[in-house]
């Protein structure tokens, strides 16, 4: 049977097979995961309406009334931050016919539906609805938005639909005790764009989790600041995330320490750690920037992508001067996007790739190590018996 006729079954036992047995014999997954429908649904059920996602930074939306629209599993969802001072995520979605309420970021004093105006306060109740004195179901103090179950973690946004997900902050703790010395909350995001790339939403994060590719697909940006021989990996699995951590060594433009940054010692003054939290958080943590990428599957061939960038605030300091600041910023969102152009290039041809007849998966290296622990992920939450 050509891979391309294989069911979802065959395909998770395949998996199963590399994600149980050692790195050293492990191999990619069949092509066929990362197109079949019926995997799709059940990344849908099992991951996607099942674990955290992580909508952007919290310092994204300081302000009272600032917001940021997401989905989650194709529910439209938007974080707002109300007069309290908390960031808290409501469904998108009117409660009189269903018209989507907000669109992009931005800031508001309330969410005024644009269809007929039924108008929600920020945390979601509803304030006032014209012409609705005639209708006897109508009860304004009865109709709210539906709350979504919001954590922020170490300056971080995440969100579930899943009631029984442990928290975000227990799940994440030993990761907690590798980023904490950054103080990553206090970075100031400078960029959030949202792209859509034709691949599938697992090859780019496959892609994120290996550097065996930045000496060559990124030869023309960051791929002479690494000594990839010394990546270090974490001793332990994890349920909900992985890292690795890079020293750089070569001739850096962007990730070494400010000489303003009290908070890094040592080595850590140009290490960056790049966590990816399952299933679909990634990012690389510098000394004097971060970068993300938050994922949202569009089907099976393609992923809409949130690209944001935030920097150390000791380097933002510095900026005090708008024009130069600016040219700064331009000049590190032009960097970072020319990272991302190449790996473009490499995701939609593997998924390009995925569809031949003559595609077949092949062995990991040891710097894939985390795309073996994202296998093990992926067979505990699409295979949960077999206790990988
Ligand atoms: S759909 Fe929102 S006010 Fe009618
Ligand atoms: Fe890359």
């Amino acid at each position: 049977m050509a891979h391309r006729d294989l069911p979802a079954e065959v395909l998770l036992t395949q998996l199963e097979k590399s994600a149980s047995g050692p790195l050293t014999s492990a191999t990619g997954a069949d092509p066929a995961l990362y197109w079949n429908e019926n995997i799709a649904t059940a990344e849908d059920s099992n991951i996607f309406r099942k674990d955290w996602v992580c909508p952007g930074l919290a310092a994204e939306i300081p302000k009272q009334g600032d917001y940021l629209t997401f989905s989650i599993a194709g529910e439209p969802i938007f974080c707002i931050r109300n007069k309290s001072g908390d960031i808290k995520t409501y469904s998108n979605v009117c409660r009189h016919r269903m018209m989507q309420l907000l669109d992009g970021t931005g800031t508001t004093s309330k969410v005024i539906c644009p269809y007929h105006a039924w108008t929600y306060d920020l945390n979601g109740k509803l304030m006032g609805a014209g012409h609705m004195e005639k209708s006897t179901s109508f009860d304004r103090r009865k109709i709210c938005l539906p709350q979504i179950r919001t954590e922020i973690w170490n300056g971080w946004i995440y969100v579930t639909l899943n009631p029984e997900a442990m928290s975000v902050s227990d799940a994440l703790s030993p990761l907690h005790d590798v980023v904490k010395r950054y103080k990553m909350e206090n970075y100031v995001p400078v960029l959030s764009e949202n792209h859509v790339w034709k691949t599938n939403w697992k090859l780019l994060t496959e892609n994120f989790m290996e550097g065996y590719h930045l000496p060559i697909a990124h030869k023309a940006t960051v791929g002479a600041w690494f000594a990839l021989e010394e990546t270090v990996f974490p001793e332990n699995n994890y349920d909900s995330f992985t890292y690795q951590t890079f020293v750089k060594t070569g001739n850096p433009i962007y990730g070494q320490a400010h000489p303003h940054n009290i908070n890094l010692k040592n080595e850590w003054r140009n290490t960056s750690v790049l966590p990816t939290v399952f299933p679909t958080h990634m990012y690389v943590l510098a000394p004097d920037h971060l970068w993300y990428l938050s994922l949202r599957p569009k089907g099976v061939g393609e992923v809409e992508i949130r690209f944001g960038v935030a920097i150390a605030p000791e380097v933002d300091a510095t900026l005090s001067d708008a024009d130069e600041r600016a040219a700064w910023i331009d000049s590190l969102v032009v960097f970072f996007e020319h990272v991302n152009s190449e790996d473009r290039q490499v995701v939609e041809g593997i998924y390009a790739g995925s569809r031949s007849s003559f595609a077949a998966p092949g062995p990991l290296s040891w710097l894939e190590r985390e795309i073996h622990d994202f296998q093990k992920y992926l067979m505990r939450r699409l295979c949960p018996s077999t206790g990988v």
